[in-house]
């Protein structure tokens, strides 16, 4: 069910293990990830970009596909649907009143006086039904056709914007981008010890894709309780599928062409629940 997702977040934070964020894209995949977690018995965020709510219709369409699903398919385990990277006051609004449980306001563009400010707005329109995540610094690399460079996220500015606009999740900028990495992925982990020693709120690691096992297991450590995956789910179902039509050139039922990707799909998240350890605490 859609549950209280500041109870759920904070249980991660304060059992050391982080929920995933998984990116949905249309009806098949939230499906595929919703039974995937069920089996985990793992507690979920569906993470909606403007990109995708457009995609898929608009909010009130994700909400109630989310809603019908977990009704139909008889999910039980705690689902947060979540907006992701959302640009404006007035977005967040629409997605709060559309029934979404979580919403992240990034406003990280800004110089931090006015990223404080917007975040601020958010919260006040939000808090308490709905929990506020923002994002300090700026994270890099590609994200809805948008390419961004990196800014790292100073102390200073994470406590600001986490006592200032009292917000439940910070996301800091630390090296870790959106899409894939040139190379080995370098994060700033002496940065996010500091940030997670001052502020003491659940942290967000986005770009998730491409991050090693072993960094995402000393991120956790670090006050990590939300880790956003995109970009691998992506690929491994675009993998599956391209292989599937390969071989069977002469479908053209949709269903079986997208149903292709689904044991893709089912083995990533599977790995993901257990490397964060969220499988199992639903
Ligand atoms: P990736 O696409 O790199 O996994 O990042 C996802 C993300 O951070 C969504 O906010």
């Amino acid at each position: 069910m859609l549950e209280n997702a500041k109870k759920i977040i904070d249980k991660a934070y304060q059992n050391k293990y982080a929920l995933c964020q998984f990116n949905i894209n249309n009806l098949e995949w939230t499906r595929y990830i919703l039974e995937e977690c069920q089996q985990n018995n793992a507690p979920v965020i569906l993470g909606v970009s403007n990109g995708a709510a457009k995609y898929m219709g608009g909010f009130h369409t994700v909400s109630s596909l989310v809603s019908s699903l977990i009704k139909d398919l008889r999910i039980t385990i705690p689902v947060i649907l979540h907006y992701d990277h959302g640009d404006s006051l007035e977005n967040c609004q629409k997605a709060i009143d559309a029934g979404f449980t979580s919403v992240m306001i990034d406003a990280s563009q800004y110089e931090i006086d006015k990223n404080i400010a917007i975040t601020k707005s958010v919260v006040d329109y939000a808090q308490p039904k709905v929990i506020v995540e923002a994002e300090v610094g700026h994270i890099g690399g590609e994200e809805d056709d948008v390419i961004a460079d990196i800014y790292y996220a100073k102390v200073d500015d994470a406590i600001r914007l986490t006592k200032e606009a009292n917000i439940d999740l910070l996301a800091p900028a630390l090296g870790n981008v959106h899409g894939l990495y040139k190379g080995e992925p370098k994060l700033n982990f002496t940065r996010m010890k500091e940030i997670n020693d001052k502020i003491e709120i659940p942290l967000v690691l986005h770009g998730g894709t491409g991050i090693y096992d072993q960094q995402i297991k000393k991120a956790i450590n670090l006050g990590i309780s939300k880790i956003n995956i995109n970009t691998e789910l992506q690929i491994a179902w675009s993998k599956a599928v391209r292989v599937f039509l390969e071989k069977n050139p002469k479908v053209y039922d949709p269903r079986k062409i997208i149903q292709a990707g689904e044991a893709a799909i089912k083995e990533c998240v599977r790995e993901k629940l257990i490397l964060t350890g969220s499988a199992n605490q639903a």
